[in-house]
């Protein structure tokens, strides 16, 4: 049990440091905030004095109101009023409006607050999930991405905004109960207690089900995001195997499992500030009974109910925050987890920024591992001179894909290093470098708009000559022109009104078009007809020694026109040199595969 509220104040402190934090750096907003807040909580006391007053205008009775009457009063004469029934109700609506106006506007700009702190857990979950780069990636589940993004990033969101009302509410009680006791000390404390005992009674039996009840909602979560995205973006294979019964019955069962988890806790979420209302009324009627058998005085008394009464709905809201804190902690762990903590400084290294290849990229004694127990890559050497021709050949999972990632700096070798020119790649600002890079992937990918839109995505500057030069290159120049809307002609969404062959070119094209000083093309003839394969390497050739050209294939063929052949099999180089050589000698790795 002692344990149990030791970590549970931690959990309260977690999320209020990030409130700090998030204050700390919105300045604007917190001063706003918290005389807004005060504005609001003495807007709320008058509105509920200033039925003084009225009260001891009906009742006869200013025992207990004296003091509060007679400055209502003085300021009544001071504007040249008289105490009279009217005035008296006058009073009572405009302290009431001004608290019903401060109110709407607090709302309004806590509103506004919890959208933004969702827009910063948002934003620095895109940007850590960039900078983590290509590994961390990798090894991400695409529900878990996907629903972090979709439904936990704004629990995590709420759960901070919830802390934030849940020390505003207690303000605000405060400040209504030192009313409340200054007219009523017996009725006051009377409930005070009660409520306390309720509190307590009903917050250590739901906080740690309500909890236990997200931690479930989260992970089921991520399985809907997985079972309903999953097959909808890989809706061919799902048509062509036939499954799409398969995969809506699979999303059904994890939606319902989700469901059920969800109902339950929002259920116990929702209902213990509506438990905690109620019987906050009943216990301040009963309290107001013994308090008026005291003795005290009726006026006092009605306004002290009046000051309880408005006390429960916000001591409610209070223990509605602690349970919706409860349930963002799931979220925020998920969160975390993937992207650490939200206002972390970020190590600022001094990069060098890259300003063009003028020499050769090395790797020394390279070696990279996916996470899995074997390296993928073992040991690697090379060095590729600046506009050389070089192919990488082996075959498939021989390691070639990654080599390549490593080599331009998208994954971080587990040992050795990457150099280029004079620097070590990881010392220079990798943006920078891509900038010069152009690589055309093995699943080439195209974004939903234009061929245009495309091209311009990858090289903003480029030209309208620009764009054509790099098609003709890519050889798919005459397909675009046939094309009713020529550059205009849409792509689809990820390319899928193009064939493999045609958006294997176009890819191509993108890579071209950003002038690179080193084209990568990874297995970029796979998808092509022969007769296209032999134009794309007729292209590479007018290209060729005038950009440093990386191409990679598993066909020997492919290494024909270039000066070096580095030769990879279970992530090894094992042979090297040119084709010519190599094929020559019928004990060569590269004779065996092209014989096979
Ligand atoms: N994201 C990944 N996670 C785990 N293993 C991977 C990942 N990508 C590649 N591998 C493994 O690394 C090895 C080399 O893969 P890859 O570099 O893609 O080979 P290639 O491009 O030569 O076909 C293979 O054994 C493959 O299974
Ligand atoms: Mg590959």
């Amino acid at each position: 049990m002692n344990k149990n509220i030791v970590e549970r104040l931690n959990i309260y402190k977690k999320f209020f440091k990030i409130l700090i934090d998030y204050a700390r750096v919105n300045i604007s907003f917190s001063i706003t905030y918290v005389s807004l807040l005060m504005l609001d909580s003495f807007a709320k006391i008058f509105s509920i004095i200033s039925m003084a007053p009225l009260v001891d205008f009906l009742s006869g009775d200013n025992v207990g109101t004296q003091q509060i009457t007679l400055f209502f009063k003085d300021t009544l004469s001071w504007f040249g009023f008289e105490y009279t029934l009217g005035s008296s109700i006058a009073v009572f609506i405009i302290g009431s409006s001004l608290g019903l106006l401060t109110e709407i506007f607090l709302y309004s700009v806590s509103r506004r607050n919890a959208y933004k702190l969702q827009y910063h857990f948002i934003s620095s979950g895109i940007k850590r999930f960039f900078g983590q780069g290509l590994k961390f990636i990798n090894s991400q589940s695409f529900g878990v991405i996907q629903n972090t993004f979709q439904r936990e990033i704004s629990q995590a969101g709420d759960g901070v905004n919830e802390i934030l009302l849940f020390v505003s509410n207690i303000v605000q009680v405060l400040f209504m109960l030192a009313l409340a006791f200054s007219l009523s000390v017996v009725m006051s404390s009377i409930t005070l207690l009660i409520l306390f005992l309720i509190f307590i009674i009903m917050y250590s039996s739901s906080s740690s089900l309500i909890e236990r009840l997200s931690t479930k909602t989260t992970i089921s979560g991520n399985d809907v995001s997985q079972a309903l995205f999953e097959p909808l973006l890989n809706a061919k294979q799902i048509l062509s195997f036939g499954r799409s019964k398969h995969a809506i019955n699979n999303h059904s069962k994890v939606y319902e499992r989700h469901a059920n988890d969800a109902v339950l806790s929002q259920t116990i979420t929702y209902s213990i500030p509506l438990i905690f209302r109620t019987f906050g009324i009943i216990v301040a009627l009963v309290a107001m009974y013994i308090s008026l058998s005291f003795g005290e005085s009726p006026s006092a008394v009605v306004i002290a109910l009046v000051a309880l009464i408005r006390i429960t709905p916000i001591a409610s809201q209070i223990v509605a925050s602690l349970a919706s804190i409860s349930a963002a902690v799931p979220s925020l762990n998920q969160f975390e987890l993937l992207f650490g903590y939200i206002f972390q400084k970020q190590k600022q290294k001094q990069l060098i920024s890259f300003d063009g290849f003028s020499d050769k990229i090395q790797l020394n004694n390279v070696s990279y591992s996916h996470g899995t127990a074997k390296n993928s890559v073992v040991d690697i050497n090379m060095t590729i001179k600046k506009n050389s021709y070089v192919s990488f050949i082996g075959p498939s999972g021989s390691g070639k894909t990654t080599c390549i990632d490593i080599l331009i700096g998208l994954l971080r070798p587990s040992s050795g290093h990457v150099s280029i020119d004079r620097d070590l790649l990881e010392e220079v600002d990798l943006d920078s470098f891509l900038a010069h890079v152009g690589y055309v992937q093995q699943t080439p990918f195209l974004f939903n708009g234009s061929i245009r839109d495309n091209l311009l995505w990858s090289n903003p500057s480029a030209t309208e000559k620009e764009m054509w030069d790099a098609l003709h290159l890519a050889n798919i120049d005459s397909f675009v022109s046939s094309t009713e809307y020529q550059l205009d002609t849409s792509v689809g969404d990820r390319g899928v009104s193009m064939s493999g062959g045609q958006k294997q070119r176009i890819a191509l094209a993108l890579a071209l078009v950003r002038h690179p000083s080193i084209l990568v093309l990874d297995e970029a003839t796979n998808s092509l007809d022969y007769e296209s394969e032999s134009s794309v390497i007729k292209a590479l050739d007018k290209i060729s020694h005038k950009v440093t050209i990386i191409s990679i294939s598993h066909q020997p063929s492919m290494a024909k026109n270039s000066d070096y052949v580095f030769v990879f099999n279970e992530g090894e180089i094992v042979e090297s040199g040119t084709y010519d050589n190599l094929i020559d000698s019928k004990n060569s790795f590269l004779y065996k595969m092209k014989h096979k």
